[in-house]
């Protein structure tokens, strides 16, 4: 592997430095600056601040256990007791949940209300032959039911492991089979833009594919407008709630190595990447990192946009913020649907405090304009979060000050699927904002970016970022292996534990870090997380299709989107047919999320000399980017008419 790969490109490092107002600092959690001397002299023992913000059965014996990699060995928790229970002396009246549902409806849940539905489910769950450990698929829209069945699993010490509900039958098949699932709770349906759509037929078909027999649980979201015939292994949500609603479940007590749940990522393999998270360590962590990075406090009320399909609905929609003990709001549509002004009114209902999003919804809502926001009353907003990709310092301008009214700190925060929590970001009552830059590593993360060797680079210098420290919310498979899933074995030269993350980044003379995106075959769109190698396993799967390959783009000014190019045997001709049934495999394969914007054909891709795909080619064309020089491919002929034929598209 040569710098030469690092296949991105560079940036300027964020120049301008904003410091949070007074008013934020002085009600801040955090305030204190000498916590990242505290976390450096201190750790791993320091990792006690994190786990004092979580209620414990019994205490653990070490913080951090070196020779196996474990946190908080010894002890013992239940992460439902931490999201619900210890709520309940000071807080069984205040709202747990706030449900903001497609057509105005409303469903809201206390700290006590949302209790009880959780014990009920558990009793279901138990009643259904869930035992401690088994392995519970979720695959269901944004509706209550979805954090009640995850706490519900985690009373009872069952791991759950939510498939987006985006994902086809094939892909539901693919990680039911993995985990060794016989348990799915679903929805008849959901709504999303453009009607209702069922979701019964998939998991049926998806079941199917399974060597054994499921037993699904089956929530009632379309009404009447769609029925459905439960089968010999279907349950109704609403029956087994009546039958056991008022029974109490004792909590299990887990070790804080036990799993708390499974998610399926894309990594670089056309395989799902299973990460596993512990009930200790991630729990504390993510209650930290709520605590810290967000600021939020019991009597917040805080709203996520991200699905809970994603490990940021995982851990700041659902465990963190629950754990806090804050008012969550849960929206069953996008930020930017049904209406415009959707993302703010929600805001003013609700008198949000802190808001979590995306550099992408955030882009939406720019391109509408201020008016709209101006109809409304956003002054309870504290803090602005982002997350998810890179957030353009104009983008990051307008959400502070149009959103924000220049008033609100906006954390920037980096972090992964495999990483649980953030890992990047300002404390937002301590250290000054870059926009555009992520931040820091929090107090007690050690980052570098190093060269293809292992070296580290100058500052302002692009290179891979590697984290060389473990941290709590670091997931069961990093315990095993240093440096997992990192493309060719990893980086040479370095000693001890280290995890390559795979994002490459540059860090400033101040230490802030900006990323730079994905230096694998992972790309973002949307703040959806796909393998090329999926994507284009699907694509070569189409009758006539000889090679696929999946790259990202902004051509035209228009919203980043995934551009497919392909190309087809001698003897198929591109028709509408072929394209169509790119489509639909896609669809089938991994989901209708996946839909390419664009699919190019080309008699041929770019090329290495040793026949490797050039990606970086597609991607600049894509972009609409100067090419730079291409006489090293094999084939620099293509690169004129791929020009044209992009722009064609
Ligand atoms: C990207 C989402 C820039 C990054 C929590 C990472 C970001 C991938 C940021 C993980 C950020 C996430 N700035 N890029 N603040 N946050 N990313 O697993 O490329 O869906 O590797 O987890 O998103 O995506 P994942």
């Amino acid at each position: 592997m040569t710098s030469d790969e690092l296949d991105i490109h560079t940036r300027e490092p964020a120049k301008e430095r904003i410091a949070p107002s007074s008013a934020f600092v002085e009600q801040a959690n955090i305030r204190d600056s000498s916590l990242y001397d505290t976390f450096e002299r201190e750790w791993p023992t320091v990792w006690n601040r994190a786990a004092e913000h979580v209620h414990w059965d019994s205490p653990y014996d070490h913080v951090f256990d070196e020779q196996t990699r474990e946190w908080f060995v010894g002890g013992e928790l239940n992460a439902a007791v931490n999201c619900l229970d210890r709520h309940l002396d000071e807080q069984k009246n205040q709202r747990a949940l706030v449900w903001e549902g497609l057509f105005d409806e409303q469903r809201t849940f206390t700290y006590l209300e949302l209790t009880r539905e959780v014990e009920a489910f558990a009793a279901a769950l138990r009643e259904l032959g869930v035992e401690e450990g088994d392995v519970v698929t979720l695959h269901m829209p944004m509706v209550p039911e979805l954090p009640i069945a995850m706490l519900a699993c985690a009373r009872i010490g069952a791991v759950h492991s939510v498939v987006y509900v985006g994902f086809s039958a094939d892909s539901l098949t693919t990680r039911m089979a993995e985990s060794g699932s016989e348990l799915l709770v679903t929805c008849d349906g959901y709504y999303q833009r453009g009607g209702a759509v069922s979701l019964k037929n998939k998991t049926d078909r998806a079941c199917l594919g399974l060597e054994w027999d499921v037993t699904t649980v089956v929530v009632d979201r379309l009404g009447e407008a769609y029925e459905y015939a439960l089968g010999p292994n279907d349950f109704d949500y609403k029956t087994l709630r009546e039958d056991h609603y008022g029974t109490e479940v004792e909590p299990v007590a887990r070790a804080a190595t036990d799993t708390l749940f499974l998610i399926y990522t894309s990594g670089t393999t056309g395989k799902p990447k299973r990460v596993t998270q512990t009930t200790g360590g991630y729990l504390s962590y993510v209650t930290w990192t709520s605590h810290a990075t967000l600021d939020l406090k019991p009597s917040d009320t805080y709203w996520c946009t991200a699905d809970i399909g994603w490990i940021t609905g995982h851990s700041y929609l659902v465990y963190g913020p629950l754990s806090i003990g804050a008012t969550v709001v849960l929206h069953e549509g996008r930020p930017e649907y049904p209406s415009k002004t959707r993302l703010w009114e929600v805001i003013e209902r609700n008198a949000v405090d802190i808001l979590y999003t995306s550099p992408s919804t955030i882009r939406t809502l720019m391109k509408r304009g201020e008016s709209y926001i101006d109809e409304y009353d956003t002054s309870s907003l504290r803090l602005l979060g982002t997350v998810g990709e890179p957030i353009n310092p104009r983008v990051w301008r307008w959400y502070y000050e149009a959103v924000g009214n220049g008033e609100c700190p906006v954390v920037d925060t980096w972090w992964q699927t495999e990483t649980g929590g953030h890992l990047i970001t300002t404390l937002p009552g301590v250290t000054d904002m870059k926009p555009g830059a992520a931040g820091p590593p929090l107090p007690g993360i050690s980052a570098s970016v190093v060269d293809a060797s292992g070296e580290s680079v100058d500052p302002g210098e692009g290179g891979y970022l590697v984290i060389d420290k473990p941290w709590p919310g670091m997931p069961q498979e990093l315990v095993d292996s240093t440096r997992w899933a990192s493309q060719e074995g990893g980086l040479p030269n370095t000693d001890g534990w280290q995890y390559v993350t795979e994002d490459g980044a540059l860090v400033d003379e101040d230490g802030y870090v900006t990323i730079l995106g994905r230096v694998d075959d992972v790309i973002k769109v949307s703040g959806y997380r796909f393998g090329s190698m999926e994507l284009e396993s699907a694509i070569v799967a189409v009758e006539g299709v000889a090679e696929a390959a999946v790259v990202t783009g902004t051509h035209d000014g228009h919203e980043r989107g995934l551009y497919a190019y392909v190309c087809l045997e001698d003897t198929y001709e591109r028709t509408k047919r072929i394209r169509k049934a790119i489509h639909e495999s896609i669809e089938r394969v991994v989901g209708p999320f996946a839909r390419p914007d664009a699919i190019i054909f080309t008699p041929e891709l770019p090329k290495t000399s040793s026949g490797k795909i050039v990606r970086r080619v597609l991607t600049d064309l894509a972009n609409g980017n100067d090419l730079g020089d291409t006489s090293s491919l094999r084939n620099p002929e293509i690169v004129g008419e791929l020009e044209s034929i992009t722009r064609e598209n």
